[in-house]
């Protein structure tokens, strides 16, 4: 959304007349567009790429990659994903982002020199931002705090041997590089302290990955998990909030949804609330600790309760079961006790209609139906029940997708069998097609995650 020319010219004369004032405490708003970076295929395809790249996040998602230097989780390579666009350093360079709640480190495609293997957009055409056209991007160095950010798991005395020898008096060491891998994808580089030029305010002294070379990525990726380096800890966010226009497959996408971030605390109207419920700490996979944990209670299909074992409900002290909301992630992944229940309730409710298994078998989607010759077709409604009262019904457009010529509907969530095998980390992972015209809250201040009905525009 465009600010006015009035209300632009207003905040430019606001500026000049007080210097010192560089930031303004109402929240800032940062339109968001979906990303999908096969937009040529035709729509069975692309229902086929989404659900196998919502696939290949649960996998990262439930079984992170603590690296031996950096214990960062990151993003795989899921393409069904919303992203902004950020402007870094002075002049401004605009770059843009997978947003991504399932990770805390923000880092973009950085030099000339950017290398990225296998990504689905190449090298040259990715936008990069070029550190030396910046007057106020600095290398990190190894002393900063923010080093330790990025490699909490390594001590400071090893991390910066340098200065250590010095006493720490005057150390040029700079911090050492990251390198973040993942399922099938990897990204590395050198941290550096940049100026992020958000709307309304400017965040000095931001930690930023300039990245050097990736494989397997899209964009680069700002991380609005619970960790130190992530988006809104760093701007000082009291909440950030969302509402996802629909990315209906055959439209051109449209790039009005919004992200809000809100470092004041404007209370927002009419949300209801479940309390986040705290992450498992398990050694050695810290990446758990990212994770926005919500207290799915019950699932209902057309208003008859879905039997889903207590297990997968509730994180264990390994840190297996319980959900997350995860922006990052297209379409809602359930473990397969859970998916399998869910599934036959619908399938069980849903007369009339007949499956087509060769559409199943060809999108890993399940059930789908003929729609065809119907001119209307009445589905189960999918309700949410959360901790503290909070019910969400998704509306329908939410959980079944027409694809083809409009004549078959399937359910847009996935499961794995192989997947529950290793049955690691989060059970649900409430993905973003889920989220679509529903306005989300993460109250960061009060732990809490909120949403309305919103048709978003
Ligand atoms: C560093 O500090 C230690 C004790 O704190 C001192 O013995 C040593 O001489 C110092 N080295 C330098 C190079 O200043
Ligand atoms: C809140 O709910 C009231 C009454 O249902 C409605 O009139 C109002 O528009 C809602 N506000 C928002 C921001 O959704
Ligand atoms: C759906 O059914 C109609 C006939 O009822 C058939 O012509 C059409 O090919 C079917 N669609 C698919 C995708 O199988």
């Amino acid at each position: 959304m465009a600010p006015s020319s009035s209300s632009f010219l207003l905040s430019l004369s606001f500026i000049s007349l007080f210097p010192f004032i560089s930031s303004s405490n109402s929240p800032t708003t940062i339109p968001l567009s979906f990303l999908n970076t096969n937009p040529n295929q035709d729509s069975y395809q692309k229902l086929t790429h989404l659900a196998s790249s919502s696939l290949s996040r649960a996998h990262h998602i439930k079984n992170p990659q603590d690296s031996s230097i950096s214990n960062i989780p990151l993003y795989p390579h899921s393409y069904g994903a919303y992203s902004i666009t950020l402007a870094f350093g002075t002049p401004p360079q605009k770059i843009p982002f997978i947003m991504d709640t399932g990770s805390s480190f923000v880092w973009f495609p950085c030099t000339k020199k950017y290398q990225c293997s296998k990504c689905p957009i190449p090298s040259q055409k990715n936008p990069t931002f070029i550190p030396r056209l910046s007057s106020s991007a600095k290398v990190l160095g190894c002393l900063n705090p923010k080093c330790s950010w990025i490699h909490s798991k390594t001590s400071p005395k090893s991390l910066c041997h340098d200065c250590e020898t010095r006493n720490g008096t005057n150390c040029k060491q700079v911090c050492p590089p990251y390198m973040i891998l993942y399922g099938s994808g990897s990204t590395g580089g050198i941290g550096l302290v940049e100026t992020l030029d958000l709307p309304n305010k400017k965040i000095h002294s931001f930690l930023v990955g300039c990245s050097l070379f990736s494989s397997q990525q899209p964009a680069g990726i700002a991380g609005f998990g619970r960790g130190h380096s992530s988006l809104p800890r760093q701007v000082g966010a009291k909440k950030f909030s969302y509402c996802l226009v629909s990315h209906k497959f055959d439209d051109v996408p449209k790039s009005s949804s919004m992200l809000v971030l809100d470092t004041s605390y404007v209370k927002s109207k009419n949300l209801s609330y479940t309390p986040f419920v705290k992450n498992p700490i398990v050694v050695g996979r810290h990446a758990l600790l990212e994770y926005y944990y919500v207290g799915l209670t019950k699932i209902t299909v057309g208003g008859q309760k879905v039997n889903i074992p207590y297990q997968y409900l509730t994180p264990n002290a390994k840190g297996n079961g319980g959900t997350i909301v995860d922006s990052g992630t297209t379409f809602t992944f359930l473990n397969h006790g859970v998916f399998e229940p869910v599934m036959h309730a619908f399938v069980k409710q849903i007369k009339g209609l007949s499956r087509i298994e060769k559409i199943e078998r060809f999108t890993n989607l399940r059930p789908c139906y003929n729609v065809s010759r119907h001119k209307s077709v009445s589905l189960p409604e999918l309700k949410l029940y959360f901790k503290g009262g909070l019910e969400m019904a998704l509306p329908l457009g939410n959980y079944f997708s027409i694809v083809g010529e409009n004549d078959v509907i399937c359910l847009t969530m996935v499961t794995d069998s192989r997947l529950d095998k290793l049955s690691s980390g989060p059970s649900i992972i409430l993905g973003n097609f889920q989220m679509q015209n529903l306005f989300v809250e993460f109250d960061l201040e009060n732990d809490k995650f909120g949403f309305r009905h919103q048709v978003c525009k």
